[in-house]
């Protein structure tokens, strides 16, 4: 298996251009289920995960063309209705293909999602709310089963604001008959995002970005043209990696609005966070003070950019805690920053750190794959030789052209191919 060979020790300095956003292209694909013609997207990131889902809807009937960063999506002719398990347990967000395929076909049958390395992750809350809106959903063979003659418009409430729970909602309410009333709705930028593209379809919703969604049902969709916002944690990433390296980089491309809480974050370490036109500069401090960080659902702190935080407080002055509120197992990535010499006491969903004056490069194992940047960014400024952090696979499913960006900043970086096993 591939690794990550990392030489410490060289702060990042100059320009990064961040891509399109993961979590964000991933439910805009999928919604290319829900009419035929021809969608052209924009902005699409290279990812695993990315060709993942156009695997699955190849095999739905879905033709893509790709050129680039576009990508054309044409679902004229589906055939099938089902996400098999070897694809599903590669990725849960395949979970995305329900509400399209139900809105769509009135079918769909997608392997359960199974637990992941931060979390159980059930998917209850899609099913609660499909189930409300008429669709017949039975288990069988660890398969979900769906079915619905015509979705209708329900009043829905998610007991915990779940963000995929909220796309699938949005894609299979756009078509249902009548009005659909999402409460306590996720209301990250992705939503947002998704249902702009919806909304260019001929959809009818109002108060994405809120937590409460309405969408009132439409007969017809037509294919639209869209481009996908920017990867606000890919630059999150880059933006706390100039902050650990003492570095000076322009984050460009990234929407300064999606990113305050990290933003207030750095700048209470002593970090420089310039907004300035196009992105956000982000020059890294003498030495990091501690601050405390607890995850929220946006607009709060991210969960998926707390394992990047916590490397930064692993070389901070002093005590800083976490606590994660979102995920319950997602402190996977402490064993690993040990390692590398990061002085950390977990109790519960609670992380303690103090900070240590230097980390020592080690081999080091990435579980997941904010897990493997965090321990990116531990090892670019990891001292006594080389860090190695192995199954970078998930690395590649989540951030685009990784090594060639640190590379451009100026990091020492380098992938080795290893045997298959
Ligand atoms: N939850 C339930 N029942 C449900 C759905 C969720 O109890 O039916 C719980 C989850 O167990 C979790 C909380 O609700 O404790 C929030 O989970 P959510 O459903 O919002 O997560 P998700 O939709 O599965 C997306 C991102 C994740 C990101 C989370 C939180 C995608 C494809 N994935 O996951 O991204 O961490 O929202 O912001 O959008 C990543 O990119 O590395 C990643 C894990």
């Amino acid at each position: 298996m591939d690794k990550i060979v990392i030489e410490g020790g060289h702060p990042l300095k100059g320009v990064v251009k961040i891509s399109g956003a993961k979590n964000a292209a991933l439910p805009i694909i999928a919604a290319g289920l829900l009419t035929g013609g021809r969608h052209r997207l924009l902005n699409i990131p290279r990812l695993r995960d990315i060709r993942t889902i156009r695997y699955i809807m190849e095999k739905l009937g879905t033709v893509f063309q790709e050129a680039g960063d576009v990508l054309e999506v044409n679902s004229d002719n589906l055939t099938a209705h089902e996400a098999p398990y070897e694809l599903v347990k590669t990725m849960r967000a395949s979970i995305l293909l329900l509400g399209p395929l139900l809105a769509r076909l009135g079918r769909a049958k997608i392997s359960l999602p199974g637990g992941c390395a931060i979390g159980a992750r059930p998917i209850n809350l899609h099913l609660k709310a499909l189930v409300s809106m008429g669709a017949d959903i039975y288990m069988e063979h660890g398969y979900i089963n769906a079915t619905a003659k015509h979705l209708k418009g329900a009043d829905l409430f998610f007991d915990i604001p779940t963000v995929t729970g909220t796309e699938n909602i949005l894609m299979a309410a756009v078509t249902a008959r009548g009005t659909t009333t999402l409460r306590n709705a996720a209301n990250e930028p992705e939503i947002k995002d998704l249902a702009k593209m919806l909304s260019a379809m001929g959809a009818d919703i109002e108060g994405a970005g809120t937590d409460t969604i309405v969408i009132h049902g439409v007969d017809h969709l037509t294919p639209c043209e869209h481009t996908v916002i920017p990867d606000r944690i890919e630059a999150g990433t880059f933006m706390i990696g100039a902050a650990i390296t003492g570095g000076d980089v322009h984050v460009n491309g990234c929407r300064p609005e999606h990113l305050t809480a990290l933003t207030e974050k750095l700048r209470q370490t002593g970090t420089e966070v310039t907004i300035e036109d196009g992105g956000i500069r982000v020059q890294g401090p003498e030495s990091i003070e501690s601050v405390d960080i607890k995850t929220m659902p946006f607009p709060g702190f991210a969960t998926d950019l707390q394992a990047q935080f916590m490397a930064l407080m692993s070389v901070a002055k002093g005590w800083s805690m976490f606590r994660e509120t979102v995920f319950e197992n997602r402190f996977i990535h402490v064993s690993e920053l040990r390692r590398l010499g990061a002085d950390i006491e977990i109790n519960g969903n609670q992380a303690l750190i103090k900070g240590r004056e230097r980390l020592l490069s080690a081999p080091v194992m990435a579980t997941d794959l904010r897990a493997s940047a965090s321990l990116i960014l531990a090892g670019l400024v990891a001292e006594g030789g080389l860090t190695e952090v192995h199954r970078i696979y998930h690395l590649d499913r989540g951030y685009e052209a990784i090594e060639d960006k640190f590379n451009g900043l100026g990091a020492k970086i380098r992938r080795e191919k290893g045997p298959v096993v």
